[in-house]
């Protein structure tokens, strides 16, 4: 479907809990979060017949996000009743998960029909990355992200850029893909939910990913559908992503909605605007979506003086 601006929106993004098994410093409070009563939370019925509405509406890209999706009960079955809808069009089926359960998951995800899953990992060592998640195992993951390669799940790795945290670990990451045909992506830090308020230091720019490493050649820029740029070193397997929200905004080629868990609507990730699933009976679910694409705003403006920050943390939105 095409939104106002002439955008072509085929990526819908499915948060499917808002609860994770981390609590990553600039995503979770340090409390957690309360647990919703289950009549607050989108039925995976539900889920399924949005998905099916949007595919029919011409989206080719479903991703399931949390949270963290992989706590959710039923998760196995939600991707294999969404997988169905590969003969209807859809053509990637992802999930962006922490990876802690990954291990576990990887071959029975793969076997219900994902196509690909992206893992979060900010850090490579373990007194760091067990600060930043507050308690996570850093192993735990590398053992999900080895489980999803040997299931074909062709994992990408997201590392949110911290500056003073992980930075110092940049070529670390980088020299990851000479060996490895991996996508290592770096993404800046973007001042929403916990991370709001953080100190200016902690927000780097993508750029410091070139200044660390010039030796990266930039690929040829593919445009619509995908937030990352792309580079790789000389003679490397995989590639190394950079994705800059803040410093080279990708809004004039958003091709992506989103739905939080409890059913609302997000058309920007960076706006409060939503809408309510609620106020829609099920037959109408395809005018939900429409709604929601034809208020996509051109872009947000994070950088602007009038900018109110959005409410929700990035646990009910998934990114
Ligand atoms: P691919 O399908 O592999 O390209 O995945 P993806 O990059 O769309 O999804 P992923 O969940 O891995 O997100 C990577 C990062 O991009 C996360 O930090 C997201 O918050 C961020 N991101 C995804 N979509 C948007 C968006 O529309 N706007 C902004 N500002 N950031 C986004
Ligand atoms: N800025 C940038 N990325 C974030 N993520 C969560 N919160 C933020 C933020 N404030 C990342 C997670 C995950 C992806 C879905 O979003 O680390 O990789
Ligand atoms: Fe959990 Fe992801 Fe938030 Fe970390 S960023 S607390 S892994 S939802």
């Amino acid at each position: 479907m095409i939104d106002s601006y002439g955008r072509d929106i085929d990526y819908l993004r499915i948060s499917v809990t808002d609860l994770c098994n981390l609590k990553c410093r600039y995503c979770m409070p340090e409390k957690g979060v309360n647990k919703k009563n289950h009549h607050e939370i989108l039925r995976l019925e539900t889920i399924e017949k949005v998905a099916q509405a949007a595919v029919k509406l011409g989206i080719n890209k479903i991703r399931l996000t949390g949270g963290e999706p992989l706590i959710r009960k039923g998760i196995i079955d939600l991707v294999n009743r969404i997988a169905q809808l590969k003969t209807k069009g859809l053509k990637d089926l992802g999930l962006t998960t922490n990876g802690i359960l990954l291990k576990e998951y990887a071959l029975q995800l793969r076997k219900a029909g994902l196509t690909r899953v992206n893992v979060s990992i900010d850090s490579l060592d373990q007194a760091k990355f067990q600060t930043i998640t507050r308690g996570g195992n850093v192993q735990d993951v590398l053992d999900g992200i080895k489980a999803a390669k040997e299931a074909g799940l062709l994992p990408k790795l997201n590392v949110v850029l911290i500056g003073g945290f992980n930075d110092e670990e940049i070529e670390d990451f980088v020299y990851m893909t000479l060996e490895d045909d991996v996508e290592v992506r770096f993404i800046e830090l973007m001042p929403l939910g916990e991370a709001a308020n953080w100190d200016k230091k902690h927000f780097l720019s993508g750029t410091e990913i070139m200044n660390r490493v010039p030796r990266l050649i930039p690929l040829p820029f593919k445009g619509h559908g995908g937030v990352a740029r792309l580079y790789k070193l000389p003679n490397s397997k995989g590639k190394v992503g950079i994705i800059s929200p803040l410093s080279s905004h990708f809004c004039h080629y958003c091709n992506r909605i989103r739905i939080t868990p409890d059913g609302k609507l997000k058309p920007c990730l960076h706006s409060n605007m939503e809408l309510d699933i609620k106020n829609y009976r099920e037959e109408y679910l395809e005018k939900f979506l429409m709604d929601g694409i034809k208020c996509k705003p051109l872009k947000h403006c994070i950088q602007s003086n009038d900018y109110i920050p959005i409410e929700r943390n990035m646990n009910e939105i998934g990114g």
